[in-house]
């Protein structure tokens, strides 16, 4: 049995957003959420189960890591482990090519990797349905990064799997989708204590939860029918409802800086001079541009001027999450 793999796996940007948990237990979603998987940001994850160690061992580029990092990969690797019947302790080596914990999806591409990269450590199938539920319940956002293009997940509803699935491939759509950096720094709150507070005390919830599932069948219906434009308009509506959702909570969850405002402001000039840019932002002050392949450079040369945006990453749809092989690449 192979007791070392590695993994990569790419962040993925919600166009239909999932935001709230039916109950922070069962971790399963309130609403639908479609999202294309991104290439040209990555996750790349190595796990080792040995049975010399005494714990878990996460090492999160390039530093030890301890404490709640830790803790949710140790909580994935113990399912693991009791589907494989194994005990081993493992090492886990994880590193990202992008900012992490700052919006930019990285819990999504990390548990994505540690799923594909742990089960086949462990001796398990790498089916990538399967590994989705696993995946989900790290970071719900994390069962969508198993697939590559286009990809669905469900609301959670009285199931007890749920299952993400591709609605599309990659190049279904010839869009770019252009990250703007407005902040360096980690998020000062975690998404499930964000959802918590959202869930408990907005009084736009229960609206939320009620229309999401029609705004996700708009968004659904524009990928497979190749409509940029109505695409565009659900994607920001999803969007803007989701963060309208989270400021209305007690504790005025606000993800957005001047930067977030102006590039909103900049996305809505660039469209009013006729270019088909239309922005989405999640849970932290990044905002995400979706353009036709055809137009991105006009667009990143406005956008990379807006003040306070630091940089510009240029992302596509890309791949499923995959296994590395170790022999070929020389480990
Ligand atoms: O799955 P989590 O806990 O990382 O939450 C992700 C939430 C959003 O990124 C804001 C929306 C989404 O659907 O990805």
């Amino acid at each position: 049995m192979s007791r070392v793999a590695r993994a990569v796996a790419h962040p993925n940007i919600a166009l239909a957003k999932y935001w709230g948990k039916d109950s922070d237990e069962r971790r399963m979603p309130a609403v639908p959420s479609l999202s294309v998987t991104l290439e040209g940001m990555q996750t790349t994850t190595e796990v080792t189960f040995d049975e010399a160690l005494e714990g878990d061992i996460l090492i999160l580029n390039g530093e030890s890591k301890l404490g709640r990092p830790a803790i949710r990969v140790s909580a994935l690797l113990d399912r693991v482990r009791a589907r494989a019947s194994i005990s081993s302790r493992a090492h886990v080596t994880t590193t990202n090519d992008f900012p992490t914990a700052a919006g930019l999806a990285s819990s999504a591409s990390a548990f994505a990797a540690l799923s594909v990269a742990a089960s086949d450590a462990a001796g398990l199938p790498v089916d990538l349905d399967e590994l989705s539920d696993l995946a989900r319940q790290s970071s719900v956002s994390a069962a969508r990064s198993l697939h590559g293009g286009f990809v669905e997940l469900p609301l959670g509803g009285a199931v007890d799997r749920l299952i993400a699935t591709q609605v599309a491939p990659a190049d279904h759509i010839a869009l770019a989708v252009l990250v703007l950096v407005t902040h360096e720094g980690e998020k000062p709150i975690s998404s499930t204590e964000a959802m918590r507070i959202t869930r408990e005390t907005s009084p736009y919830y229960e609206a939320w939860v009620r229309t999401a599932p029609d705004l996700f069948e708009r968004i659904r219906m524009a990928v497979l029918e190749g409509d940029f434009p109505g695409l565009g308009r659900a994607t920001e509506q999803s969007a803007l409802r989701m963060h309208a959702v989270a400021l209305a909570s007690s504790s005025g969850l606000l993800y957005w800086n001047p930067a977030t405002v102006a590039a909103i402001e900049a996305v809505r000039k660039l469209r009013s001079e006729g270019l088909n840019a239309y922005f989405t932002i999640d849970a932290g002050p990044h905002v995400k541009v979706l353009v036709p392949t055809s137009e991105v450079d006009s667009a990143r040369s406005e956008l990379e001027k807006v003040p306070g945006v630091i940089r510009t990453i240029t992302t596509t749809p890309g791949g499923a999450a995959r296994l590395i092989d170790l022999r070929r690449d020389g480990a």
